[in-house]
């Protein structure tokens, strides 16, 4: 199915990832991109609050003193320390959110396209991909309390940069609602974390509510991230 949506500014249209390799690739790298860079700069704060980092630069602070005498010196080299510590937290930590993933690259077609209660869509404008969102069932072991079949989540909604704030992943999120409608899904859940505010306004405007938080901690050791879950009745929706 393709449709096509006029937003404030620009013109949008939705259609299915196709099977074409270069494009699966083309798409898992906007997603990457897109939400490293969402993560990047608060897990960098954040990996530089932690105390072992804070610590490693406070030695490293005083061998250059005691060696060199330079206290100046020696303070930006504790701080360059505490940012690097901070910028290979957090690099590490995005990287496994990612390396988990079934759905990544060329497997991105044949996880969502494949099945019938799975889709991946991609936003094009301007000739180009722009944005993309996928639907699959939601896992049993997510503490809904809800038959089998019925609940879906919400994967990868990403909108560049650059095309943000024209509608784009409304029109996404239209198409991958009247998707989970008419596979008979009856809510529709996802999970985003503390940093990704545009994310958390955005479902908050569509009606979403919050139903849980956890925190993603087995990732690299300094990296914890609070995630929300959120979830839309599927029958209120407009
Ligand atoms: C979240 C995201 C997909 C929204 O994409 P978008 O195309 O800009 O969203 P829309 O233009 O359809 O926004 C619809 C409404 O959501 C709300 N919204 C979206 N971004 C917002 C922001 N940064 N701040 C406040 N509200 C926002 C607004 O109410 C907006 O309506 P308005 O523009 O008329 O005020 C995009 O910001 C993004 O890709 N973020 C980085 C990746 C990410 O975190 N993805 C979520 C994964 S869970």
């Amino acid at each position: 199915m393709q449709t096509t949506a006029k937003t404030n500014r620009k013109s949008v249209s939705i259609r299915p990832l196709k099977t074409d390799h270069i494009e699966c690739e083309l798409v898992w790298e906007m997603i990457v991109r897109n939400i490293s860079n969402a993560l990047l700069v608060q897990s960098i704060i954040k990996g530089m609050k932690q105390p072992i980092a804070i610590a490693v630069a406070f030695v490293t602070f005083a061998l250059f003193y005691q060696t060199t005498g330079l206290f100046v010196l020696s303070g930006a080299v504790a701080c360059v320390t505490l940012l690097g510590g901070g910028l290979l937290n957090g690099y590490y930590g995005i990287n496994r959110i990612f390396a988990g993933s079934p759905a990544s690259k060329r497997k991105l077609y044949t996880y969502f396209n494949m099945r019938v209660e799975r889709q991946f869509w991609v936003a094009e404008c301007d000739d180009k991909i722009i944005g993309c969102a996928g639907i699959q069932e939601a896992s049993p072991t997510n503490g809904l309390d809800e038959s089998p079949g019925t609940v879906a989540e919400l994967r990868w909604m990403v909108v560049e940069a650059e095309y943000r704030r024209f509608g784009a992943a409304s029109a996404l999120l239209g198409n991958a609602i009247e998707f989970c409608k008419t596979r008979g899904y009856k809510e529709l859940t996802l999970v985003t974390s503390e940093v990704q505010n545009n994310a958390i306004c955005f479902y908050l405007k569509y009606g979403f509510e919050e139903i849980g938080q956890y925190t993603l901690d087995n990732l690299f050791p300094l990296f914890r991230l609070k995630m929300h879950k959120f979830r839309l009745y599927l029958q209120q929706s407009t």
